[in-house]
């Protein structure tokens, strides 16, 4: 894509912006021109792109606001871009990052080769084309859309309370983001869990409206979400949607904002759900892995490396509300407990950091919270031997409950604990959800 530079005069935005987006006669021209001395990458990709397998019509050097697109399909709003050399130069590559935002903002979908794969890999190119196709014509949102996988999280990791969590290969929620020209957040809820669309009661919309505070540029932005965490489940449903949007947005952004500026606005999520900003599901949402979180305020997260880890879930089909169960919680603590909980505390962080499994065991112990929240989890106790009879390292409470996580060192292990957990709450009656995965370290994907 070229940019053509132009007074500030010469360049007369069309309330309706049609295919070319309230380009100038200038830029007219100047398309004339380009397209009379393409690069041979060029004139060999349009070979294809003119009398395309798709039927779509693709214009070549085509005038859009203030640039030159390589090559357009309004259809989809879909521009390819073609590279030379000079594009990895310092100064280059800033401007093309500025372009492609103003045009992402414009609701485009961009995708880039540089010459030298389209004369010597195009199949390569011409496959990636296909998918981007493919993409855009499913695509329940415009061109610029995005959309991301927001996995499902443990917090506490039984002996640190609102400072431990880990994040888990699944569920996942979906959430597909588009900026939006309109001001504020829209959103469309595509489940059946009958979540609030308005965007300061909804925790994706909380955690949408303060990432805008700081994004003066764009007004708003347009949602689809399709939770798959079931909230009040206790594996961080509520931060798997204010995770997954923020990193969503940023992706739209050109990642403009670093991870802890991330966790920062999804924690105005945690708020809206549980009335406490706290960062142990957003956190290892947002970075994957294990997290420590030393510290809220200001934000302090450590990743910590661990192991491979096999994690059993078993929810009981029963709702607990962070909210309900953070205010049951003693306000004081025993010195005698708060020692044995910072020796596990440490002793957990350690054993991660060692691949010690028999540390991590030994150290999944909870003098403080686990009593007191246990009760409100049937047949707690039971499952938690059960699966330590199976051959868990140790569990207990995910995050706030009611789904109650065991860790083991292999798979083969951690099937033995689902079935015992099952046999458990079959032979109570209970209805229940299980979930057999590992921890995940890559965290919100970008799909
Ligand atoms: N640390 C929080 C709590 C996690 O236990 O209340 C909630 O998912």
């Amino acid at each position: 894509m070229k940019q053509v530079f132009l007074n500030n005069f010469l360049y007369s935005p069309l309330k309706d912006r049609g295919m070319h987006y309230g380009a100038n006669p200038l830029i007219f021209r100047k398309a004339e021109e380009l397209r009379n001395k393409m690069t041979n990458a060029e004139e060999l990709l349009w070979n294809y792109l003119k009398t395309n397998e798709w039927t779509l019509k693709f214009r070549r050097q085509h005038p859009l606001s203030i640039y030159v697109a390589d090559f357009y399909c309004h259809k989809l709003k879909f521009i390819i871009e073609v590279d030379g050399s000079i594009h990895d130069n310092e100064d280059v590559k800033r401007h093309d990052a500025e372009r492609e935002f103003n045009l992402k903002s414009l609701g485009l979908k961009i995708i880039r080769f540089t010459n030298d794969e389209v004369t010597l890999k195009l199949e390569t190119v011409l496959e990636k084309i296909k998918n981007t196709i493919s993409e855009l014509q499913n695509s329940p949102l415009g061109a610029g859309g995005v959309t991301v996988f927001a996995p499902a999280t443990v917090a506490n990791i039984v002996c640190g309370f609102d400072i431990l969590g880990l994040c888990l290969n699944g569920p996942c929620d979906e959430f597909t983001l588009e900026i939006s020209d309109k001001p504020g957040i829209k959103i469309i809820n595509n489940d059946d869990f009958d979540l609030p669309t308005e965007a300061e009661k909804n925790v994706s919309g909380a955690a949408l409206l303060a990432l805008l505070e700081e994004t003066k540029d764009v007004k708003g932005f347009t949602l689809i979400s399709k939770k798959n965490i079931m909230p009040g489940s206790g594996i961080g449903s509520s931060a798997a949607s204010a995770a997954g949007v923020v990193v969503a947005a940023n992706y739209l952004l050109n990642n403009r904002f670093t991870k802890q500026d991330l966790v920062r606005f999804a924690m105005n999520g945690e708020k809206v759900a549980c009335g406490v900003k706290h960062a142990d599901n957003i956190a290892p949402c947002i970075y994957g892995g294990v997290t420590l979180i030393r510290s809220v305020f200001p934000l302090d997260i450590i990743s910590i490396e661990a192991p491979e880890l096999h994690v059993t879930v078993v929810h009981p089909q029963i709702e607990v509300k962070t909210s309900d169960a953070r205010q049951i919680l003693k306000q004081q603590v025993q010195l005698k407990d708060a020692i044995k909980q910072w020796g596990n505390i440490a002793g957990l962080v350690a054993g991660f950091i060692k691949h010690d499994y028999d540390l991590i065991g030994r150290s999944l112990e909870d003098f403080i919270i686990e009593p007191v929240r246990s009760i409100l989890i049937p047949g707690f106790d039971d499952i938690k031997k059960a699966s330590k009879e199976a051959g868990a390292l140790g569990g207990g409470i995910s995050g706030s409950g009611p789904s109650i996580f065991m860790l083991s060192k292999d798979a083969q292990t951690a099937k033995q604990i689902e079935a015992a957990m099952k046999n458990i709450y079959d032979a109570m009656g209970m209805a229940y959800h299980t979930h057999v995965t590992t921890i995940n370290k890559e965290g919100v994907k970008i799909v």
